[in-house]
């Protein structure tokens, strides 16, 4: 069958890299990108473009009626960082955003959705390490518990409306073409920005703060290979865990030191990020998707930073 696939929130970090791998598979007329801010260079000028604002339901539908995509990437969303300085706004837009997209694909029978969930799902009862698929999940951020009730609606879809819906709890995700959202994750990034350009970086989170992260490359496969997976696979219709890789900011301004030597880091202690990142799991149990679909990790912490570097290097 000849795909049509509209991303919703193609200029973020995720969107930015997930619109140009898919036009490379599937061919570059076949996938629509939309945002609700007008189109990054390089995507306005490789294909299709839309401006779409998933909260506005008369607009969406006129999208999804004109294009009838057989995929939809909804991946609109306000982080965890920024929803809690926002945070009505946050859940109306991850939640209501959502259940726009999730009527019209069962409306206009799209064929696959996917959204993606988030480490932010767990909360400070959750066991933090090796954070199990299923257990206590009490998020304490609006961005936690938008994805947690997402998630819900995302089964609930699948199982009243047999729609074909596939998701990801992302770790902090890093990569080198597109800027981090504002999340609690976001120093992962800034911090190779910073040291290729002042060959310092304060950060924000403390020196042992543990969290879950994942280069873009491996992210980018697995929303691929979940997506193309035969559905019969597909054994959970709320999110799968995925683990990444686990380090803390000082094991990261470690291994940058390996390529930067003279690179010097230092910490800030009053940022409210850290009560975010102190509620999330520390490390993942990704068992499950290695089992369904197959996932294998392939960027662990050292291969990650020196891709990093040498790409970013590049662009700066
Ligand atoms: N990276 C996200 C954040 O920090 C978590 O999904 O908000």
């Amino acid at each position: 069958m000849s795909e049509k696939i509209l991303v919703i929130g193609a200029n973020g970090q995720i969107g930015t890299e997930l619109v140009v791998a898919l036009r490379g598979i599937h061919g570059v007329d076949k996938v629509v990108a939309s945002d609700i801010n007008n189109p990054t260079y390089a995507i306005r000028n490789s294909g299709p473009y839309e401006l779409v604002n998933v909260l506005d339901k008369d607009n969406l539908h006129h999208i999804f009626d004109k294009y009838r995509p057989t995929q939809v990437y909804l991946l609109a969303a306000i982080l965890s960082a920024v929803g809690e300085q926002k945070p009505k706004m946050a859940w109306d837009l991850n939640m209501t955003g959502l259940i726009h997209v999730l009527d019209f694909a069962v409306e206009f029978k799209t064929a696959k959705v996917f959204w993606p969930s988030s480490i932010a799902v767990f909360g400070p009862h959750s066991p933090q390490f090796n954070t199990p698929q299923y257990c206590v999940m009490d998020p304490n951020t609006v961005y936690g518990f938008s994805k947690l009730a997402g998630e819900r609606w995302a089964e609930y879809y699948f199982v009243k409306h047999g729609l074909d819906i596939r998701s990801i709890r992302y770790p902090g995700l890093i990569g080198w073409k597109a800027s981090p959202g504002g999340g609690t994750t976001d120093y992962a990034v800034h911090i190779f920005h910073e040291a290729l350009k002042k060959g310092k970086y304060e950060s924000f989170l403390s020196a042992d703060t543990a969290l879950p992260m994942m280069y873009m490359e491996d992210a980018i496969r697995a929303t691929i290979n979940l997506m193309d997976a035969p559905a019969e696979q597909i054994k959970i219709r709320s999110s799968y865990n995925l683990a990444g890789i686990s380090f803390t900011p000082a094991q990261l301004a470690d291994e940058i030191k390996k390529h930067i030597p003279s690179f010097e880091m230092g910490y800030v202690n009053t940022d409210p990020r850290q009560a975010i990142a102190d509620s999330w799991p520390k490390s993942i149990d990704d068992s499950s998707a290695r089992q369904d679909w197959g996932w294998k990790l392939e960027y662990d912490l050292p291969k990650m930073t020196a891709d990093m570097l040498e790409n970013l290097k590049k662009v700066l």
